[in-house]
């Protein structure tokens, strides 16, 4: 059982994950201009914390996962607020293909440490994005594997090191690559730095 469609329904009640969801949209919105021409791509939408805030922003969001439980509180979120620019798309990161060439951005929320081979897929984020395009992805620095609390089952890795993480980046092809703290987790007495990477291609 995916263990995201289990929690799906309870996702949006806890204040951290929306809290952690506005920081990493603050992020992007600090390195991207948005315009009402973008088409974004989000990769693990799940119940579309971070999606939801560039809804009045852009002229389309896709938003992916490979979770129906994640994306059916989505589809009823958004259809009652009458939202008409997103679509979303099942789709699993380990082993499904983007299509190429499509979109103007790329985001994500805590979804990378979910994903196994981050490195094709990243490769992939790139032909998928039309020239110019960006990516944007927020999510765990390296921690000790203490950040979930439920346990570590359907977690690939324990966050990332930037370093490593900017390399990845720049190994699919993107220019101009930044990964930077942008904020911090209190949990478990601890605080998890999370990090936003940037690239363009
Ligand atoms: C921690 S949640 C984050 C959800 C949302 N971005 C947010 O900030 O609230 C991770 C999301 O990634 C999705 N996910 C995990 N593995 C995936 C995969 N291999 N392909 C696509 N989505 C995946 C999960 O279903 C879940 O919705």
């Amino acid at each position: 059982m995916n263990r995201f469609n289990e929690i799906a329904k309870s996702w949006d009640a806890n204040p951290r994950r929306l809290l952690l969801a506005e920081k990493i949209f603050s992020a992007i919105e600090k390195k991207v201009k948005l315009n009402d021409k973008m088409h974004v791509l989000d990769i693990g939408t799940g119940t579309g914390l971070l999606l939801m805030h560039f809804i009045t922003k852009v002229k389309q969001i896709t938003g992916i996962d490979n979770s129906e439980g994640m994306l059916k509180v989505l589809k009823e979120k958004t259809h009652k607020a009458g939202v008409s620019n997103v679509d979303y798309m099942l789709f699993d990161a380990e082993k499904d293909i983007l299509p190429e060439n499509k979109y103007d951005l790329a985001v994500s929320s805590m979804t990378f440490h979910h994903i196994e081979n981050i490195e094709n897929f990243i490769r992939s984020i790139y032909k998928s994005l039309r020239q110019n395009g960006k990516i944007c992805i927020g999510d765990l620095e390296t921690e000790d594997g203490s950040f979930h609390s439920d346990g570590n089952a359907g977690i690939k890795h324990f966050g990332f090191d930037k370093k490593t993480f900017a390399a990845l980046l720049k190994n699919a092809g993107f220019k101009n690559v930044s990964v930077e703290t942008v904020f911090e987790i209190d949990k478990n007495q601890k605080k998890y730095p999370i990090f936003s990477a940037y690239g363009e291609k």
